[in-house]
């Protein structure tokens, strides 16, 4: 793979940063966007425009076609059995309070339990913690082992006869743990429990495959898979989909609206109220050519060169600790510096145009399980490369000198 051409297709690397060259390593917050996507978005606005799904002349045509044209290509992205089972949403944010207020509307009773983990984001424990008030349900959590992994032991031993969903991320956005969703899904399905699954790392970094992963609904993020922001997708079994109720009122997910009852519309429309992300589901579609075109496969084999190599750097720095060890990691490095506070760390990367992000990444609960208010994370994209890495390292050794640390 030529990473150098691919680079290219991304015009923000031709960007000086205050007055450096960028190294982007932030692209599990939200990746950088090639050419195609941002020239699509422009097309679609110069040339194209209509809303979708409601009128009839030639514009709005086109754009419904166009829209339904993104909603085949998830389809066939991850694998999934109908195209109605692809849902747009504003984020992934949207689509897991999606699942966690219908299930929590048509499926849980008082006193049920959910099961989640101790790495996920906030936007999958926020949601369900709704839920503990308006429903008397309880959440319990599966814990990380030394490493920073979940392991489908530590599932099984949190299953309660009260358990009813288990939400849980396919990559942790902090430790970068690979969590074994087919083995939990099965596993969870013996015992009749609905497994939602938060794929915002997932999906830009493995190969997805719902009919095989099997579980019922799963997150996805848009703009950290080389498309636009605003947009996310839920996939969701069919039968789930049909059975829940809306989630939302409001236009284009009717079918017959009376002063004194109202039908909804079949999927996909029932979840898709008023006028969605026009630009941005049509613009994902050149997001999808874009990592079709790279092959999912030598995607993770270069993320995985990349992480091998990142790591082995940064556990030779002095200094320099790393956030878990999972044997099955994803593109994300997460890092504690004694004695600077991660907040430091990026400001002063920032200055030698090294971008990461510090803070505690939505996941207050993992940081405060390793006794941390926050760390630092680089994270990889398609775009980056071993000297990225190099730059990284040299960048962390001249924060260090600032303070002084060997
Ligand atoms: C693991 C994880 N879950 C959920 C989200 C939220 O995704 P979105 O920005 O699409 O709402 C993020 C984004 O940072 C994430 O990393």
């Amino acid at each position: 793979m030529n990473i150098d051409k691919i680079k290219k297709e991304f015009p923000i690397f031709d960007e000086k940063i205050q007055n450096n060259d960028l190294v982007y390593l932030d692209s599990a917050n939200s990746s950088q966007k090639p050419r195609v996507v941002i020239d699509r978005i422009n097309e679609f606005y110069t040339k194209q425009f209509s809303n979708v799904g409601r009128s009839v002349h030639y514009l709005a045509v086109a754009a419904t076609n166009l829209y339904e044209n993104t909603r085949v290509s998830v389809q066939k992205f991850i694998n999934a059995k109908d195209k109605n089972e692809i849902v747009f949403t504003k984020g992934a944010t949207e689509a897991l309070n999606l699942v966690a207020n219908t299930l929590g509307q048509n499926y849980l009773q008082e006193g049920d339990e959910i099961l989640i983990t101790e790495l996920e984001h906030h936007s999958n424990y926020v949601p369900w913690h709704f839920l503990r008030k308006s429903k008397n349900i309880k959440i319990n959590f599966a814990e990380i082992n030394e490493d920073g992994e979940i392991t489908l032991e530590e599932i099984e031993k949190k299953i309660t006869t009260k358990t009813k969903i288990i939400s849980i991320t396919h990559l942790s956005n902090v430790t970068g743990a690979i969590l074994p969703i087919k083995e939990i899904t099965e596993l969870a399905h013996s015992k009749d429990i609905v497994v939602v699954v938060d794929g915002c790392q997932g999906a830009p970094h493995l190969k997805l495959d719902m009919q095989d992963l099997d579980c019922d609904f799963y997150a996805i993020s848009c703009h950290k898979m080389y498309g636009p922001t605003g947009l996310g997708v839920l996939y969701g079994k069919k039968k789930w989909l049909e059975e829940l109720p809306p989630y939302q009122g409001g236009g284009g997910m009717i079918n017959e609206v009376k002063k004194d009852r109202i039908s909804y519309g079949d999927l996909p429309n029932k979840y898709e109220a008023g006028t969605m992300a026009t630009a941005q589901v049509i613009a994902f579609d050149q997001s999808i050519k874009f990592l079709e075109s790279i092959g999912i496969d030598n995607l993770v084999k270069h993320e995985a060169e990349l992480v091998e190599y990142g790591q082995e750097l940064l556990q030779k720095n002095n200094s320099v600790k790393l956030i878990g060890n999972p044997k099955n990691k994803g593109g994300v490095l997460s890092f504690t510096i004694e004695g600077i506070h991660p907040h430091d760390v990026a400001t002063i990367l920032d200055e030698d145009g090294v971008a990461i992000r510090a803070g505690h990444h939505c996941c207050q609960i993992l940081h405060d399980k390793l006794n941390i208010p926050a760390s630092s994370r680089a994270s990889v994209g398609i775009y980056n490369t071993k000297e990225d890495l190099d730059k990284l390292n040299d960048a962390i050794n001249n924060c260090k000198k600032v303070f002084d640390l060997k």
